[in-house]
């Protein structure tokens, strides 16, 4: 096999994110990063992911952690890496659509704390969710990477990933990222569509899978031959399973090719060192569970992000009906393709899996709806990739006049003059206005308590 690139293949590490995030419920504190940093900003990574994602909330819900002097903190000690977050589009790194002044100071604030790459990202890949984020990441100075959600279905096929990487082209992006949040890339797939993607965007192509499957690093050493510009790997201590494939072993697979990555195993592997410590403390303390680390199968079978099948267990489990699991899995894939066949991704993959549970419990389909359910089908979230069943739309009684058509965040007023004024003195920055506006009760909990010490 020949490689379709002669470059060195670049890596992004996310031990610091969607690690610790995938792997040990996003628990790995600023302390645990810090005796490592002058290390891994040593190594000459493309960048780190370090913020973000599911941290932001985590910082101050579970860690007693201002995630905004977390980021300070940690540009202080990497001041030659590229700092890169996680950004969910119109919904910044909550569960809901903000309107477009708090997204753009956020971006503001973020590039200004110290964060060099935005990746934006929409659950549905609906681009209008994407464009207000893309735009001001570039109005501070940030580099805007956007991301395609990858997922498998009878629309989503190669052809629309590449039209959709061409629009995110278009809209600006400075290099667009592949996010296999649930390791459902095959890599023969992956081959095709990075070969394609770098026949048609003219723009870095990075790529983001998960080894939940099992086959995370066949699919980066297959997006390196067909020319993959950077890809994401963690270290092995934090890798594998429901997180990234390990970044040593990309760095020696790839040694005296001609896309070596140029990075130093030994010190690789004394961050490394460093990280094993962390990751067996945060097993001690039981937020690191083994089992993740297992090839999921059923992810396999079922096509459902690893994730998802646990929640859906859970659920049964809390209602005693865990004989339900195999019929509920079965209505998973006619649920989805009601909706018009969003990605499963946070949060639509609680919406459907949601969904699915109420039409098998029932006894009947569609005989009762979830308030996000409606809220999915009428477009609050968005356009749905597919078209939606009608009947599905009138048995949850929305007319074709309710639905939204627009960009869901036009119907949104300006919401940070209202917040500055309302948290007064709780708020000493605007980045503590927009802690409280993400988060109102785990950021006011938070403030109040760093008050009164
Ligand atoms: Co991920």
């Amino acid at each position: 096999m020949k490689f379709l690139s002669g470059k060195p293949l670049l890596i992004t590490d996310t031990t610091l994110r969607d690690a610790h995030q995938s792997q040990a419920a996003t628990r790995m504190r600023l302390r645990d990063m810090l005796p490592a940093c002058e290390l891994l900003d040593s190594i000459g990574f493309y960048s780190l992911e370090c913020w973000g994602g599911a941290t932001f909330d985590a910082c101050m819900r579970y860690l007693d952690e201002d995630p905004w002097e977390r980021l300070r903190a940690l540009r202080r000690h990497l001041p030659h890496t590229r700092l890169q977050m996680l950004f969910r589009g119109q919904s910044i790194l909550g569960y809901r659509n903000y309107a477009d002044d708090v997204v753009d100071s956020f971006c503001a604030k973020s590039i200004e704390n110290g964060i060099d790459i935005v990746r934006v990202f929409d659950a549905l890949n609906d681009v209008r969710n994407l464009e207000q984020a893309v735009r001001s990441v570039k109005k501070y100075g940030g580099l805007a990477e956007a991301a395609v959600s990858y997922t498998v279905s009878p629309i989503h096929d190669e052809a629309y990933f590449v039209r959709l990487a061409q629009e995110l082209a278009q809209m600006g992006a400075d290099s667009i990222c592949v996010k296999d949040m649930a390791n459902l890339l095959s890599p023969v797939a992956a081959y095709s569509l990075i070969k394609r993607l770098k026949e048609t965007v003219a723009l870095p192509i990075h790529l983001h899978t998960h080894d939940s499957a099992g086959t995370g690093s066949m699919v980066n050493l297959m997006a390196a031959f067909a020319g993959a510009d950077i890809v994401d790997t963690a270290l092995s201590p934090l890798a594998g399973g429901t997180s990234q494939p390990a970044t040593e072993s990309m760095v020696s697979a790839l040694r005296d090719t001609p896309r070596d990555t140029g990075l130093d195993l030994t010190r690789l592997g004394a961050a490394a060192a460093h990280f094993r410590t962390v990751a067996n403390s945060l097993e001690e303390e039981g937020f690191l569970d083994p089992r993740v680390l297992r090839v999921d199968a059923n992810a396999l079978l079922w096509q459902v992000p690893g994730g998802m099948l646990s929640n859906l267990i859970a659920q049964l489990r809390q209602m005693g009906r865990e004989d339900l699991y195999e019929t509920v899995l079965a209505e998973i894939p006619n649920v989805r393709r009601d909706f018009g066949y969003p990605p499963l991704v946070t949060p639509s993959s609680q919406i459907i899996g949601s969904q699915a549970v109420l039409n098998v419990i029932t006894g009947k389909r569609y005989q009762m709806f979830s308030r996000e359910s409606k809220a999915m089908l009428k477009g609050e979230y968005g356009r749905l990739p597919g078209e939606v069943n009608p009947e599905v739309l009138q048995k949850a009684g929305i007319r074709e006049a309710d639905r939204i058509t627009c960009r869901p965040a036009d119907l949104l007023k300006p919401e940070l003059p209202e917040n500055r004024e309302k948290y007064g003195n709780l708020a000493q920055s605007e980045e503590d206005v927009l802690s409280l506006t993400l988060f109102p009760q785990v950021a006011e909990e938070f403030l109040s308590k760093r008050q009164k010490t």
